[in-house]
């Protein structure tokens, strides 16, 4: 597919239209716009052209027009998750790189869908924005991870008072927010769990609070507590998660504010990094990457999402 720089383009920067203009959709031109000319679509044209006089970039008709456009490089699919898995086969059968928002998509039969959509296309074409395998604080936990030696077990922790009143509102918690902490223990343990039990505490359907158990081949065991039914401090901040491995321990703030080790009789305390604290600039940097060179596999692939999709699936199985 041939790409040109439209008329006016800065030489050299890639077009990325940006699919639905809400909340994320702000975050990612924000970190785009240094490196790349933005385009707008959404529901609404009057969201798609209030983003696009805030970010200098241009306002589309509708989607099509981002696939059908050849300088339109790649697309930011920040729509709702129900709309994920079509809009991304549709992009990526127009020969477009695809980021799209957490969750990936909300079933097997939408993860296959976006895989058949893969099948013959090279490993940079899908990027999924789990903005968790980005965090500046992740990257100083795996630096740690070899003084505390094999894994034994991983406890992550984050329970908020969160009241959706969009389109969450019929989404689970755990698929919709505690995907993200799904991802940060697939990180830490990087393995395909060998069995996964889940509890969901309280009332409700679709649940706002997942208690999960897993267990690895190697032994080790996964945690995560997650809920948005639960008073707490804003962000939910100061709850604690630990990395326990046979020759000592990581206790990190649940969002990255900090991390402590201890293992031996070493001891050691960082602050998470400030800059670039959610990832949210480390992950565009990967994606145009990869939308620059399709054959570069950015770090949160699709295989990576889906291996994690599959946790949460799995969870559910057992309702
Ligand atoms: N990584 C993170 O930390 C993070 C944080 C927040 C959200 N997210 C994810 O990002 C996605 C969007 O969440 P959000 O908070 O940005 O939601 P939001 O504020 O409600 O924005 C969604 C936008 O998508 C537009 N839209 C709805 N249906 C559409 C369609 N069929 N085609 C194109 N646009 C459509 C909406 O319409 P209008 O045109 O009417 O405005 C709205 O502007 C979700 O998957 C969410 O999980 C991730």
């Amino acid at each position: 597919m041939t790409r040109e720089p439209a008329a006016g383009a800065a030489p050299g920067l890639p077009t990325v239209a940006i699919v639905g203009c809400g909340r994320i959709a702000r975050v990612h031109a924000a970190n785009l716009a240094p490196r790349a000319r933005l385009a707008f679509t959404s529901r609404s044209s009057e969201s798609a052209q209030a983003l696009a006089a805030r970010f200098s970039g241009e306002p589309l008709a509708g989607f099509d027009e981002a696939l059908e456009r050849p300088d339109v490089a790649a697309v930011a699919i920040c729509s709702p998750v129900e709309h994920h898995t079509a809009q991304t086969v549709a992009a990526l059968e127009a020969g477009k790189s695809v980021l799209v928002e957490k969750p990936m998509a909300q079933s097997r039969a939408e993860v296959e869908a976006i895989g058949r959509a893969l099948i013959g296309r090279p490993p940079g074409s899908l990027m999924v924005a789990e903005n968790y395998l980005y965090k500046p604080s992740l990257g100083r936990l795996r630096a740690w991870l070899p003084e505390i030696g094999p894994l034994r077990r991983v406890r992550i922790s984050k329970l908020t008072r969160q009241q959706p009143s969009d389109w969450r509102v019929g989404h689970g918690a755990l698929l919709e927010g505690g995907i993200h902490f799904v991802a940060l223990l697939g990180a830490i343990v990087g393995a395909e769990p060998a069995a996964v039990r889940a509890d969901f505490p309280g009332a409700g359907d679709p649940e706002r609070h997942a208690s999960l158990e897993l267990e690895y081949p190697s032994g080790a065991r996964g945690e995560i507590r997650y809920g948005w039914d639960t008073p707490s401090l804003p962000g939910g901040i100061l709850q604690h998660s630990f990395v326990e491995g046979e020759d000592g321990r990581i206790v990190f703030e649940s969002n990255g504010l900090y991390l402590a080790l201890r293992a031996g009789r070493g001891f050691g305390f960082r602050l998470g990094p400030l800059a670039d604290f959610m990832g949210f600039g480390a992950m565009a940097r990967d994606f145009l990457g990869s939308v620059r060179n399709p054959a570069r596999r950015p770090r949160s692939d699709f295989d990576t999402a889906r291996r994690d999709l599959e946790v949460v699936f799995r969870a559910y199985d057992t309702r």
